[in-house]
């Protein structure tokens, strides 16, 4: 188990930062009366931090090197003024359409070579050098301007980076990051396969970006044109933020992830950001009932979130309301904000965001929750379930910057996640990797277990429990040390380890391994896995296991113990008898393997197993009722224990140490308690 402490609060307010997307621009006409009023508004509802700026390259340099900028002083001023922190964007996040008609390299363009207009947002090249050198003026002129403002408390780089750019400039980036990555051509080549359908490359000219024009099958071309694309936007953060740590070395910066986008890396990003923030969006009241799924998969997009730097986050935006984008902007019943609220911060988040304060009254997201809607006034149910919120976030200040005492991680890669989707045979793109790594993470949800949620290639120090779904990719290190030896060592040292089908059968190349899977995991895990059956969506196959039939389907791999005990054993087929799940005692730990995907029901009664066997601790010991989680924070001396119901219906919750509790639908308790 990881030691608990308290981290510095990621702003200088030292409050749980409550507030979100504020755009006084868009109110610039009516700024003597909208603006005050949004400061009455926004202190009524408890509100101590409003984000500005986002868009807003436009109204500050509206023609080439004009500037201005006093609108935006006096929303600064005004911010502080009114004991607000002013978390301040800079606005590349969409461009003013002077910049794409004076310098059309910025328009990007698409995978099928087209060339973008202007319009929309998130759509510039990556590689633009005029891109970048307008950037880099303006963020310089932002911070030498509130450099010393009272208000500032946060940098929001951009919003939500995402997307490619295949431009000529672009290519020739790439081909420059491909000739540093493999040195010389014979050794791209080799990494590629590339005598495959007579793909050796004579120049690097010749390497064209994956197009479905041109190549989509070559698997070594594709995850560096991901990886690259990748590193281009950690490139371009740099590039963005290079001037704010110049000039405003002590003011943290982020940029807004949006949960697990597999475009970038936020493992790799995280390692550059000061602080992680993301955008919370869930499809709450769907078909897919909160009690039996968003509740708990919004809490792994939580947990990842933290564990991008292990460490408090933000969550930067989310809805108080409906979206104006999902398929159904279904409202959010009563008692589900302030649950969705209180859900991050049980996750490590030390805020509570929205998109937006007040509604605009045109374009697409004229319809899109906000904290003030059109009519205007505090007399909204919205409103009143945000003040309610802003009110109880104010008696929560002894959690900023508690951690989360995790025993348990579970690895998500995302260098992983894109050689997996890439890989053809099997179900072909459908592996449902997230899903997978999902329903492992659901086991532990639903038995109060916190989970760390880790790329391969992290420490694996504190935990006592590593889960690795599909690990399909071994990949090293930054110090060149592959993530099976790691697995090795973690498990020599008393660690439990859990792999499962289609681990261990690709290099960091993509490239197979030799000698049987799963690769160099085969020694500690005792096992060989000769072959994998996929199987048609009606096929089922069965094990028992202490005493209990379990259905598998979608994927049974038939393996060879080599040391492994069998633990269970497939009950149908031509492979009948053969291990469905082994383990190997490694050292002074075990490595089990799961052969074959289960449903949730096996997985669910294996780690309530597991758990109890390594002793760990659930944060409420007795059984909770489905749809119900218990989650904690602490700072090594008090924890917090955030009691949550996903259901519809009321919920009956022993806690032990804070006796039986009846939680309404959808109610959250926060419970204090010593550090056990
Ligand atoms: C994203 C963006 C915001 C806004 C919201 C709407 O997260 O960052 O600017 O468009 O979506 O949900
Ligand atoms: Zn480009």
């Amino acid at each position: 188990m990881k030691k608990a402490i308290r981290h510095p609060p990621i702003t200088k307010c030292p409050h749980i930062l409550h507030g979100g997307d504020y755009n006084p621009e868009q109110w610039l006409t009516w700024k003597d009366t909208i603006w005050p009023e949004d400061m009455r508004l926004a202190k009524l509802a408890g509100v101590n931090s409003l984000t500005v700026g986002i868009f807003s390259w436009a109204a500050l340099e509206p023609s080439e090197e004009t500037y201005q900028f006093a609108w935006l002083d006096e929303v600064m001023d005004m911010l502080a003024e009114n004991g607000m922190t002013a978390v301040l964007a800079t606005p590349s996040g969409a461009r003013p359409a002077w910049l794409s008609e004076k310098y059309p390299e910025v328009l990007r363009v698409n995978r099928n070579r087209s060339k973008n207009l202007h319009g929309e947002r998130h759509n510039h090249c990556l590689t633009s050098p005029v891109y970048r050198e307008k950037v880099t003026r303006i963020n310089t002129l932002l911070a030498e301007r509130y450099r010393d403002h009272p208000a500032l408390g946060l940098w929001h780089v951009s919003n939500e980076y995402g997307g490619e750019c295949h431009c000529p400039l672009c290519q020739a980036r790439f081909r420059e990051w491909l000739k540093n990555r493999y040195k010389t051509l014979d050794a791209l080549n080799a990494a590629w396969w590339t005598s495959f359908w007579s793909h050796t490359y004579t120049s690097w000219e010749q390497i064209e970006s994956p197009s479905e024009l041109g190549d989509t099958n070559l698997h070594g071309l594709n995850l560096s044109w991901r990886r690259f694309t990748s590193d281009q936007f950690i490139d371009f953060y740099l590039c963005e933020t290079a001037p704010l740590k110049k000039i405003t070395p002590a003011v943290p910066c982020t940029t807004n992830l949006m949960g697990p986008y597999m475009g970038i890396d936020s493992f790799k990003l995280a390692k550059v950001m000061d602080v992680i923030s993301w955008d919370n969006y869930p499809n709450w009241h769907g078909t897919d009932q909160d009690a039996a799924w968003e509740g708990m998969h919004i809490s792994f997009n939580q947990d990842m979130n933290r564990g991008f730097k292990d460490k408090p986050f933000l969550m930067m935006e989310s809805s108080p309301s409906a979206t104006n984008w999902q398929p159904t902007a279904k409202l959010r019943r009563p008692g589900v904000h302030t649950l969705q609220s209180l859900q991050a911060i049980a996750h490590g988040s030390d805020s509570v965001q929205y998109f937006q304060f007040r509604k605009g009254r045109g374009a697409s997201e004229k319809f899109h929750g906000a904290v003030v809607d059109h009519e205007g006034t505090e007399n909204t149910r919205v409103f009143r379930d945000v003040a309610e919120l802003g009110a109880r976030l104010k008696t929560m200040d002894p959690i900023v910057g508690c951690s989360t005492p995790a025993g348990v991680a579970l690895i998500f890669d995302w260098e992983n996640a894109w050689a997996l989707g890439d890989a053809r045979g099997f179900l072909q793109q459908n592996t449902a990797y997230d899903r997978t790594v999902i329903e492992h993470y659901s086991a532990f949800w639903k038995q109060a277990v916190p989970v760390d949620i880790i790329e391969s290639t992290r420490s694996f120090e504190g935990y006592d429990i590593i889960v690795a779904p599909m690990l399909y990719m071994l990949r090293r290190d930054d110090a060149g040390i592959c993530v099976a030896e790691k697995i090795a060592e973690f498990v020599k040292n008393g660690g439990t380890f859990v792999a499962t089908y289609i681990s261990g059968y690709v290099d960091e190349d993509d490239l197979a391994f030799s000698g049987g899977f799963p690769g160099p995991l085969r020694e500690v895990l005792g096992i060989w896995a000769e072959e994998i059956d996929s199987l048609y969506p009606e096929d089922r196959n069965s094990f028992i296991w202490k005493d209990k039939n379990y259905a598998v389907h979608e994927f049974c791999e038939l393996v060879h113990p080599r040391g492994a005990e069998v633990l269970a054993k497939y009950g149908s087929d031509f492979y009948a008898g053969r291990g469905a799940l082994t383990v190997n005692k490694y050292g002074k730990g075990s490595a089990y393997f799961m052969a074959a995907r289960t449903y949730t029901d096996f997985l669910d009664d294996f780690y309530r197993d597991l758990v109890d066997r390594r002793g760990i601790k659930r944060v409420i010991e007795a059984p909770l009722p489905p749809g119900v989680t218990a989650q904690v924070r602490s700072d090594g001396k008090k924890e917090y224990v955030f009691v949550m119901n996903f259901s519809p219906v009321p919920a009956g919750v022993d806690t032990g140490f804070a006796g039986k509790k009846e939680l309404a639908p959808w109610e959250v308790l926060v419970l204090e308690r010593e550090q056990r």
